[in-house]
């Protein structure tokens, strides 16, 4: 048999997004009497719009709550997929980013999803684009075609299946038993984590996040040093040298229950610091601290937080709902494909 490293070429073009594409974005501060306003604000809106709030694990804490208060979600990518398809409600506001609009717009065709801005990326969305991923799949046709949720709808529906961190591994899996080669996409660093758990036979596509790529294995391993027993916690688009120092490798959910089922009083926790409050909330008595990230070089870049995920400020839920705005649209063709492969995703045994 061949060894791992044989199993598994990388692309060489690197389609990681340069620095200077990246946002600078620093979300207005609050008071706590405007907050309430807000919130009360939304509420009403919720109700009157026959609408509900799916949020991510990373956007602001105070719309995370929000969220739970009014009987939303907050939730990982695939579970947020899963929440807003089941809802009763006839418009889904998805404060996330915008892929995950997308994949809520394929799965409820019939519903109105809006989104608090439509300005909302992922580096990984950005960092695969259409053309060339056909020209990456028609050059490889003898492989399976498996893509990262973190994609959007176009890209989707030129796979074979759709994954999210808390599937993918075990989706591979499956395929490898079935002898499949695997075309991954996008994130280099994903595919690598799941090739060396899988020995599956995989060619990847080289994007990255512009957060989990900023975790640095020196600045960790001196905050191990400095904290012994903490538990570290690792999410897997971060770098292969980061997620060998882990206790525990997994999804935005997969962290929040191994937080809570880990006897450590403390932990490390190394992806978006946005999850840490649900974290905290879960286990109050626990000790969770923020992964230390680039090294000795840290900036404002470089803060544990999606500056996409940011913008999902409590104005612009507010916003969005007053004015029925940024809507999501996904074109019916493109989505009629990209629901084969996201469907294989949510009837995969989980
Ligand atoms: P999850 O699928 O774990 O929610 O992650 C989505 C994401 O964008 C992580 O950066
Ligand atoms: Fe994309 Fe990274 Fe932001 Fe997640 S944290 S949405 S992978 S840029």
């Amino acid at each position: 048999m061949s060894t791992c490293t044989e199993r598994m070429t990388e692309l060489t073009q690197d389609y990681s997004l340069p620095p200077q594409k990246v946002p600078v974005f620093n979300p207005r501060t609050l008071l706590p009497s405007e907050i309430t306003v807000l919130k009360q604000e939304i509420s009403e809106l919720l109700c009157q719009r026959d609408a509900v709030l799916v949020a991510h694990y990373y956007v602001d804490s105070d719309v995370q709550d929000l969220a739970l208060e009014t009987h939303g979600c907050v939730a990982d990518s695939l579970e947020m997929a899963r929440f807003g398809s089941n809802h009763p409600a006839s418009t889904l506001v998805v404060a996330g980013v915008r892929f995950m609009g997308e994949t809520a717009k394929i799965l409820s065709p019939d519903k109105t999803v809006i989104m608090p801005t439509l300005q909302a990326e992922c580096s990984l969305d950005l960092g695969c684009p259409p053309q060339e991923f056909s020209t990456f799949c028609q050059d490889h046709s003898d492989r399976t075609v498996v893509v990262y949720a973190n994609t959007s709808a176009e890209v989707k529906a030129m796979s074979d299946w759709v994954v999210t961190s808390s599937v993918g591994l075990k989706i591979v899996e499956y395929l490898a038993h079935q002898n499949k080669k695997i075309l991954w996409a996008p994130d280099k660093h994903l595919g690598h984590y799941i090739q060396q758990q899988t020995g599956a036979d995989m060619l990847l596509w080289s994007g990255a996040c512009v957060v989990h790529e900023e975790f640095k294995f020196e600045a960790l391993r001196k905050m191990k040093n400095l904290y012994p027993s903490a538990g570290l916690l690792v999410h897997p688009e971060s770098p292969a040298a980061v997620i060998e120092l882990a206790d525990m490798v997994g999804s935005t959910s997969q962290i929040l229950r191994a937080a809570s089922e880990l006897p450590h009083e403390m932990f490390i926790v190394a992806t978006d610091r946005g999850l840490l409050h649900q974290m905290r909330k879960a286990e109050p008595e626990k000790r969770f601290i923020e992964a230390p990230t680039a090294g000795q070089g840290a900036t404002c870049r470089s803060c544990a937080h999606c500056p996409w995920m940011a913008m999902n400020e409590l104005e612009k839920v507010r916003d969005s709902l007053l004015m029925l705005d940024n809507e999501v649209f996904v074109e019916p063709d493109i989505a009629r494909r990209a629901m084969i492969p996201l469907q294989r995703m949510l009837d995969f045994p989980n």
